[in-house]
Order: C-alpha cells, then sequence, then structure tokens
C-alpha cells in the first residue's frame, strides 16, 4: 500500500462558504487545498443576479491568503421567477452554473423552486449556452420518507426533467444513494453527479453512535451502509461522471448543537484527506486523481489546475473547533485522529 500520493491540485465542485467574517475562516482552508471551488449561492438572501455573484467572488477573493492562488467558480440560485435573461447576462460574466434547490428541502432553500415548470423559460436558456444545473435531489412532500426522498426525486423530477430538456447538463449534487449512482452511471455525456467525503465514510449510524450526534447531520442525510457501498463502487469504477465536491457547509456551533439542529457537515479543513482516507480504505488510491482533479473540469469545459498536492499516510488530530466570526466552528471529526495529511 502506497503510504504518499501526489495528485494533480483538486478543485471543489460543491462547497459553501457563507459570508462576511464567515469566509475568513472557511476560505483558507479550503484554498490550502483545492485550485477552485463551486460556490453555493444559498446565501440570505440568496444570490440570484449577475452582480450579487460578481460582489460575493469580490468578498471571497479577500479572504484568500496571500500567495495562495484559488478562483471561486460562481453560481446563481435558480427561483421560480429567476428571468432568462439574466442567464445571458450570469453567462457573458464568467457565472458558471445554476443551482436548484426545491423549496423547502434544505439550509435557505425558502427562495427556491415550487414548481420546475415555472422555470422552463430559464432552463432553455442554459441549455442554449450549455450552463449546468446544480440539483439538489430530493422531494419535499412531507409524505416522503426522509431517506427517501433522493430515490423519488429521481422518478418524479429528474427523468421528466431530462425528457424535456434532454442536452441540459446536469450535475445531481452529493449523491447519497443507490439509485442515485446508478441512475447517473447509466444516463449520457449531460448528467454527472458529485459526491462527498462524508457519504464516502459514513452510513447512517454515525448519527446515533453513543448519542445523537449533530454534526454527522447534513441534508441528504446519511443512508444505509448499503448506499455507502454503491457510492464507493461508483468512484472506484473510475467513471468520469462522478466528481469531487464536499458539501463543506459550515455553521455555528451552537446551532448544530440544538433541539432544531442545522444541517450541513463541515469537511474543508481536511477535506482531501478525508476522500484520502475513504478511497485508501477502498482500496482505489489510484482512482482518486481522476475523481478529484480531472472529472470535474471536463465535465464543466475547464482547463486542469496545474500544480499537485501530496497526501502522505501520516496520522494527525483535527482541530475540535475553529473561531468563526463570534461562535465556533466545530467541524467533522474535530479532535479525532485521521490518518492521511496534506503535506
Ligand atoms: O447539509 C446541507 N447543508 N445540505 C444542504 O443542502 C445545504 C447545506 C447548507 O447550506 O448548510
Ligand atoms: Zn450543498
Amino acid at each position: 500500500m502506497p503510504s504518499q500520493i501526489t495528485i494533480t491540485r483538486p478543485d471543489d465542485w460543491h462547497l459553501h462558504v457563507r459570508d462576511a467574517q464567515a469566509l475568513d475562516t472557511v476560505v483558507p482552508h479550503t484554498a490550502a487545498q483545492f485550485g477552485r471551488a463551486i460556490i453555493m449561492p444559498n446565501l440570505r438572501p440568496p444570490i440570484t443576479t449577475t452582480a450579487q455573484a460578481l460582489a460575493y467572488k469580490q468578498r471571497i477573493l479577500a479572504a484568500v491568503p496571500q500567495g495562495l492562488d484559488f478562483e471561486p467558480l460562481m453560481t446563481l440560485y435558480l427561483t421560480d421567477s429567476l428571468p432568462a435573461d439574466e442567464i445571458v447576462r450570469a453567462h457573458d460574466a464568467g457565472v458558471v452554473a445554476l443551482k436548484l434547490y426545491p423549496a423547502g428541502a434544505t439550509t435557505h432553500s425558502d427562495a427556491g423552486v415550487t414548481d420546475l415548470r415555472k422555470t422552463y423559460a430559464t432552463l432553455e436558456a442554459m441549455q442554449r449556452l450549455g450552463m449546468p444545473l446544480l440539483v439538489h435531489g430530493e422531494v419535499t412532500s412531507p409524505e416522503v420518507d426522509l431517506f427517501d426522498r433522493e430515490a423519488v426525486f429521481i422518478e418524479q423530477q429528474l427523468i421528466p426533467l431530462r425528457r424535456d430538456f434532454p442536452e441540459l447538463k446536469i450535475v445531481f449534487e452529493h449523491i447519497t444513494t443507490q439509485e442515485a449512482a446508478q441512475y447517473v452511471a447509466e444516463a449520457d455525456r449531460f448528467v454527472a453527479a458529485t459526491v462527498t467525503a462524508h457519504h464516502l465514510l459514513f452510513n447512517r449510524n454515525a448519527l446515533f453512535t453513543g448519542g445523537l450526534r449533530p454534526h454527522y447531520y447534513c441534508l441528504p442525510v446519511l443512508k444505509r451502509e448499503v448506499h455507502r457501498l454503491a457510492l464507493l463502487q461508483a468512484v472506484r469504477s473510475g467513471s468520469p461522471k462522478f466528481f469531487l465536491g464536499t458539501d463543506s457547509a459550515p455553521h455555528p456551533a451552537q446551532l448544530k448543537e440544538h433541539a432544531s439542529g442545522c444541517a450541513g457537515c463541515y469537511t474543508a479543513h481536511a477535506a482531501l484527506e478525508m476522500y484520502a482516507e475513504a478511497f485508501n480504505a477502498a482500496g482505489a488510491l489510484d482512482r482518486l486523481e481522476g475523481f478529484a482533479s480531472f472529472h470535474g473540469p471536463a465535465f464543466y469545459g475547464l482547463a486542469r489546475n496545474s500544480g499537485s498536492v501530496t497526501l502522505k499516510r501520516e496520522s494527525w488530530v483535527s482541530p475540535e473547533s475553529f473561531a468563526f466570526g463570534q461562535a465556533q466552528l466545530k467541524p467533522l471529526r474535530g479532535g479525532e485522529s485521521l490518518p492521511w495529511r496534506m503535506v
């Protein structure tokens, strides 16, 4: 087994960095590991115009430490009423994609889409310009069991959407199930998926081991072991349809450790280390570079990064918390020993 691996500098194709003071904590973590990251637009209020996205990009860049080369890739938040001509402006300004949050699906999704048919003029413009739609793939109906929401989304929303927009590029974000992995593996070249480190490392038992563990709560929620194994199989296959997206999602510790705790796992401080651990455990370290550094740029039509990063098999203890404005940020597995370390 290799004790060290060097890969082309990777990218994070799904990341939450929030705004204001939070940026000073989280942007340096991501910029230390990744060349670029797709920045999720679920601020409050959401990023729905090109002007907002460009201003947000400048605030993120201002938090990149000197000497690090990092590019935030900006997205807009799709709403029922986002005008189609905003898509043209966004495309011209270098905004790379739009994010679909079904209304009510997750953190700050109240401005999200209530009915996909309301967005069809906008999707038409995206399809024409080749701009990807990044999908939070869960239905929101309270009748559907929380653990089934992703699989039901495929049948109820994704299949009809793809029938109506066969050449719209779609990234099925942070997939968590066998059904999603299989759907994406069998789809044509217009569909890809991101996979988080935590969904590769943990099943839903992690939420309850030794007591309720809120830092393992995210959406889509962790699933059964059979689903985790299906995700590992998908990334181990080497298929270019699967690429790295941490979905690192910081929340103040007191809002995670709460009677109604927020969804989101913070992993940006040790993202590559956790992916290396998952790939190594699956005997697939040789697939990490494609997943982390090649498949994403190929799907988005961007160049690969230059430069490289090295990971070493050497255990270290992750910090228990970080200062986060006036609050604290508790990362996933804070205070625990992690087996891989970035050099
Ligand atoms: O766990 C999650 N946290 N899932 C999401 O979809 C949103 C994210 C957040 O913004 O906190
Ligand atoms: Zn997310």
